[in-house]
């Protein structure tokens, strides 16, 4: 139980170690006692599923980071980065790359990445079967979105080694308390992302790919008729697509086997009956969701849970708190695979709602079908070694025995 004092004191900067462990029972007292809780810097973190929606739908809530990043992050590749990619831009430079990206994610070309991806999945398990022992993260659910990210952008399969790490280290420069070593490791990867995109662009401007299914051939044309992207953008754009795609799908993977895993009885319900993988698939996103915070900030002043919230207030939307919420989820706490309705938000919501939203889906149905109807006596053979950060959940490690 957290107490009244906890609920007052609740810091994302410095929160307890065991809210790393399980964030959730702060989030339902967050939810019950302070719904729009002040955080320190003037800002407020929102723990209620309406008043998350009704940011993420209020189109004077700002994603431009500049404001907030510029004090954190001072002159760094770490702000050039945060501040240049789409997600963390406002029209007319969102509205732009957005469009460019959508018509390479659209339905048609995720059919077309399935076979890929299902053709991986059952190589992937061919040698977790060989193993016996695996450890599910880097074995398994890691491997899936290097590929469909690196064949998104076509990036050669050996170049493709250093982008997990640079992607950790980048994302991880939007934690709530930043260390110096955070700070250092994120300004590295971008410096040395950089530098390979500039070999892989030009490349690429000498020799075009198919302007369809390419999202790099599709960013170097821009729109057809459109304006072009500066080199900076472009390459602020491609490392925030290939991050955007990596550690999330990973998590979502990781965590849903976690999920499983601790609620054998849905586990078994799901082997039984394989039909359920989708919904499956969609309620491992709202019981614990890879991406945990959204952040905007206020250009008009905004009335929420009953106060008025001037202009300029910086907002931290809770995901997974909004996920978890009664009002929207009946029995929320429980994970349910059959679940539906289940109107999550861990692909946020409005004008910047995941654009990868439906690759990530196929990417998790492919994974846990085939998974479980290979391994139905799967289980945990050891401790999981969590990711101990506020915005990112997951494991790094799942040690599992799948004999
Ligand atoms: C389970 C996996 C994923 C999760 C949980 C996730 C979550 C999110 C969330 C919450 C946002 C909204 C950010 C905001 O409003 O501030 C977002 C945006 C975005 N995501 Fe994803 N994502 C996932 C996978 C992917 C994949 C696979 C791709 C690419 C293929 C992708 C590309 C993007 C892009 C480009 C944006 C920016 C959209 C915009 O600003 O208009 N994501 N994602």
């Amino acid at each position: 139980m957290i107490s009244a004092a906890e609920v007052r004191d609740f810091q994302l900067t410095r929160v307890p170690a065991a809210f790393l462990d399980d964030p959730y029972p702060w989030y339902a007292a967050l939810r019950a006692q302070d719904p729009v809780h002040a955080l320190e810097g003037g800002g407020v973190f929102l723990s209620r599923y309406d008043d998350a929606i009704a940011v993420y739908r209020n189109p004077r809530a700002s994603s431009d980071k500049k404001a907030e990043f510029a004090p954190k992050l001072g002159d760094s590749p770490l702000y050039e980065h945060h501040t240049s990619s789409l997600v963390f831009n406002d029209p007319p430079l969102h509205t732009r790359v957005r469009r460019i990206i959508m018509g390479a994610v659209n339905q048609r070309a995720i059919a077309r990445m399935e076979q890929d991806v299902a053709r991986l999945v059952e190589a992937l398990l061919a040698d977790m079967a060989a193993k016996g022992e695996v450890d599910f993260i880097g074995d398994f659910a890691a491997q899936i979105p290097i590929e469909v990210i690196g064949n998104l952008l076509d990036i050669p399969r050996p170049e493709r080694s250093p982008l997990r790490a640079w992607s950790v280290a980048i994302l991880t420069g939007l934690e709530p308390k930043l260390t110096t070593r955070m700070f250092d490791a994120g300004n590295r990867a971008v410096t040395e992302f950089i530098d390979y995109l500039k070999l892989l662009i030009a490349a690429r401007r000498a020799k075009p790919g198919d302007y369809e299914s390419d999202v790099l051939t599709r960013l170097l044309q821009g729109e057809k008729e459109g304006e072009k992207l500066t080199d900076t953008e472009l390459y602020h754009q491609c490392i925030f697509l290939l991050n955007a795609g990596h550690e999330t799908t990973t998590n979502l993977i990781g965590n849903g086997l976690w999920a499983l895993l601790n609620n054998p009885g849905e586990l078994e319900k799901l082997r039984a009956d394989p039909s359920l993988v989708p919904t499956a698939v969609e309620e491992m996103l709202r019981y614990d969701g890879p991406i945990q915070l959204n952040n905007r900030r206020l250009l008009d002043p905004m009335t929420l849970g009953g106060s008025t919230l001037p202009a300029g207030t910086p907002i931290t939307i809770g995901i997974g708190a909004a996920n978890r919420d009664a009002a929207q989820f009946p029995d929320p706490e429980r994970f349910d695979v059959a679940r539906k309705p289940n109107r999550h938000i861990a692909f946020g919501q409005g004008d910047h709602v995941c654009v990868g939203m439906n690759v990530a889906r196929m990417e998790g149905r492919i994974a846990f079908s085939r998974l479980l109807a290979k391994f139905p006596k799967i289980a945990l053979a050891g401790e999981p070694e969590r990711d101990r950060r506020v915005r990112f959940r997951g494991l790094r490690r799942l040690p599992v025995r799948v004999g």
